[in-house]
């Protein structure tokens, strides 16, 4: 089974809307017409429809950072799948672990984004990880697996094939702190397991798990070539183009 490498920029809460276009137009001068991988660009919510725009025609698709799961209506400061698909979005990033710490987002919450992001035709890159005093008293994997198991709560074998998991090691996140190619793909081998036992083998074989922390164009080569690991979801390298393009081009 091969598995398309997916290399997303998750710009976090970064950027002003000249900057955003900018940094789009540098992306997809760089991947050119046929990357041979996909690429995804997810800036905040309010900068969607500038980078629209500049990538609409090109082979860079887009993502949002959240959405509520909720059809129109009385949720103030809100935007929901139907919205994000209208400015264009093909992807959507859920329960990000910085949603998780600093907006209380639990398992609970991020299966019903989940559900709401398929039944609007999104695809769901759902982010798991560890903190380091998790992972130093040896419960990564009790941890992610209770995360995988409550994030994708309900989702059918059908549906489940076409989702991403995002394997982010919270101690690995913005600290310059990368996994060693072996840790990541430790981990990345634990949850296609896991989902094999949640689903079957062969849809666990179709889900792509993307690797999250410290990703730079130095680093991309080694996580990109384990044979679990299916692409990036890349912070702080997203936010320069010839960084991000360095880490496209590092992919096997
Ligand atoms: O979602 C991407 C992420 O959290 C990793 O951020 O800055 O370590 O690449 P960074």
């Amino acid at each position: 089974m091969t598995r398309r490498i997916l290399i997303a920029g998750n710009w976090k809460m970064n950027t002003r809307s000249a900057a955003a276009a900018s940094l789009a137009k540098g992306v997809v001068e760089a991947v050119g017409k046929s990357p041979a991988v996909e690429i995804a660009l997810c800036p905040p919510s309010v900068y969607l429809a500038t980078v629209s725009e500049v990538t609409a025609g090109t082979p860079v698709e887009l993502g949002a950072q959240n959405l509520y799961a909720a059809e129109d209506g009385a949720f103030t400061g809100e935007v929901n799948a139907a919205m994000l698909t209208d400015v264009g979005c093909q992807f959507v990033i859920l329960g990000h672990s910085e949603r998780r710490q600093l907006m209380g987002e639990t398992d609970a919450c991020v299966s019903k984004k989940l559900h709401a992001a398929l039944a609007g035709n999104l695809t769901p890159i759902v982010c798991v990880g560890e903190t380091l005093e998790q992972r130093e008293a040896d419960e990564t994997e009790s941890v992610i697996e209770t995360q995988i198991r409550g994030s994708l709560e309900g989702l059918d074998e059908a549906r489940a094939a076409g989702i991403v998991i995002a394997y982010e090691p919270v101690w690995a996140i913005g600290t310059g702190k990368v996994a060693s190619k072996e840790q990541a793909e430790a981990v990345h081998a634990f949850i296609r397991d896991l989902l094999g036992k949640m689903f079957t083998p062969d849809v666990a074989e179709q889900i792509r798990i993307q690797y999250g922390g410290s990703v730079k164009p130095g680093n991309a080569a080694e996580l990109l070539s384990q044979p679990n690991i299916d692409g990036a979801l890349v912070g702080g390298a997203s936010l320069k183009a010839e960084d991000f393009a360095g880490i496209i081009n590092a992919a096997p």
